[in-house]
């Protein structure tokens, strides 16, 4: 049974966008570090205080602000059916973390590793617009909205994300490819399932491409 999954991926791969699909197709949380401290941040919060700095320079906020607020979320009721992991683990020390946390959630974890060029990273995140009111997500390429710079749903202004500005982009991609590599060997060691994904294409055939590979993984 597959319940507990982790989305890898450079920013802008489309971890969001599929982790979104994968919550609603198995009905559990959808969990998103990047809006948990972007929420902190909005809220002003003691925690989006200290993490502010480092998101909109590109870096990592710190394992301990990190695991801390996972955990926390990872504890509630409604996560014990199993959950989707967007943006978390990012290191090692958080992988190994994510291990000791407190979860009823059953069977083991399937890493799904999306794979998308640089080239096509830069394009995405630079044309990537967020509702300033319900933070829905836009591409203006991709999916862009009805009318230009407002968001569908509410009415409210389009944004463009502060570390979506191409000198941090590329400063997020060279923070990525340092960690990606062993992080993927530490969940290979610990025999965890681990898929590549082609996350080039349209949403919908990179759906596609998760779902058919977890089916297989299913029947395995
Ligand atoms: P986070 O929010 O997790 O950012 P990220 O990993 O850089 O990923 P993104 O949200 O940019 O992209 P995504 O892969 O989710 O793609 P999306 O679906 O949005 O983290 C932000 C910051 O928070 C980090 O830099 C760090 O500072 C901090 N942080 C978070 N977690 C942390 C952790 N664990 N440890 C330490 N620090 C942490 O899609 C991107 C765009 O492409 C959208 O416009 C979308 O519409 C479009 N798109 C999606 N799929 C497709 C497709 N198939 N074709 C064309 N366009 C597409």
């Amino acid at each position: 049974m597959i319940s507990k999954i982790i989305l890898l991926g450079p920013p802008g791969a489309g971890k969001g966008t599929q982790a979104a699909l994968l919550a609603r197709r198995f009905g559990v949380p959808h969990v998103s570090t990047g809006d948990m401290l972007r929420n902190a941040v909005r809220e002003g919060t003691e925690l989006g205080c200290q993490a502010k700095t480092a998101m909109e320079a590109g870096l990592l906020v710190s394992d301990d602000i990190v695991v801390g607020i996972v955990r926390e979320t990872l504890a509630r009721a409604d996560y014990a059916r199993g959950f989707v992991l967007d943006g978390f683990p990012r290191t090692v020390a958080q992988a190994e973390r994510l291990q000791g946390l407190q979860t009823s959630a059953p069977g083991p974890f399937v890493v799904l590793d999306v794979k998308v060029p640089d080239e096509e990273i830069i394009v995405r995140l630079s044309s990537r617009r967020v509702c300033s009111a319900c933070t829905r997500t836009y591409n203006l390429i991709s999916s862009p909205p009805k009318r230009e710079g407002v968001c569908d749903d509410c009415g409210a202004s389009l944004t463009q994300r502060p570390d979506d500005k191409p000198e941090t982009i590329a400063l997020r991609l060279v923070v990525f490819h340092k960690q990606n590599d062993s992080l993927l060997e530490y969940y290979r060691s610990q025999g965890a399932l681990c898929c590549e994904v082609d996350g080039t294409g349209e949403v919908d055939a990179v759906a596609q491409r998760i779902s058919h590979l977890l089916e297989l993984e299913q029947v395995r």
